[in-house]
């Protein structure tokens, strides 16, 4: 329903190496598994909340605090960029179920009058969603929005509405953000770095350039 930042020092630091063309594949690599544990820390900060909990330490019994909902974690992977950066979400929820999507921008047939990709989703293998859980859709970079309303709407159409829908991206571009708020206000948006805008072929400028090229190729 509304578009947050993640502000921790750590993310913007991570964030600018992972901008910068000098930061090669492993370097990329691992600074988008090192974001995806900020910003899976994050979300726990200011999405999950805790309680009270009876903890006997080695000498007496005291009061401890336990986050809520820690067990009703889902991951989605949009492939392929967001392979590394859930592989940091994961160490933030060890316990998260994992569902995966293939979906790509079809950038051949060239952006669309409404400046969208047509999209196409080759693979898709989720859990089952129930109502108490806490759904994160990954994807480092949210451009046109084109990508991430397939995958929401793939997973609206065949799940029940979870408690909490996020959408979890490092870089995002204004038209995308204002796409996906429009056709999924129960979403959440999360996300780094909200920067200046899209290019012609709809790259996301400044940005880091292709996520999935400089963590893969
Ligand atoms: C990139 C990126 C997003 C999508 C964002 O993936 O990882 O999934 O584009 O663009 P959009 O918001 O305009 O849809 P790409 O299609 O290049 O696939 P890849 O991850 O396999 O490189």
């Amino acid at each position: 329903d509304d578009a947050y930042l993640v502000t921790h020092a750590l993310a913007k630091h991570t964030l600018s190496q992972l901008r910068d063309v000098e930061t090669e594949q492993v370097s990329f690599r691992k600074g988008l598994v090192k974001l995806g544990r900020i910003c899976g820390y994050e979300i726990i900060d200011g999405r999950m909340e805790t309680e009270y909990v009876e903890i006997e330490t080695p000498l007496e019994t005291t009061m401890g605090e336990q986050v809520r909902g820690l067990d009703d974690v889902v991951i989605i992977n949009v492939l392929r960029a967001a392979t590394p950066f859930v592989e940091g979400l994961l160490k933030a929820f060890p316990r998260a179920r994992q569902g995966v999507i293939s979906a790509s921008r079809d950038e051949e047939a060239g952006r669309e009058e409404d400046g969208s990709f047509p999209i196409t989703i080759d693979y898709v293998k989720l859990p089952e969603i129930t109502e108490d859980d806490t759904v994160i859709v990954a994807d480092p970079m949210l451009a046109t929005g084109s990508t991430m309303c397939a995958v929401l709407d793939h997973i609206t159409d065949n799940s029940v509405e979870p408690e909490n829908l996020i959408v979890l991206s490092a870089v995002s571009a204004p038209d995308g953000l204002l796409r996906v708020d429009d056709e999924f206000p129960e979403a959440d948006l999360l996300t780094v770095s909200i920067d200046d805008k899209l290019d012609d072929d709809g790259f996301i400028v400044p940005g880091l350039g292709d996520a999935g090229d400089r963590a893969f190729r």
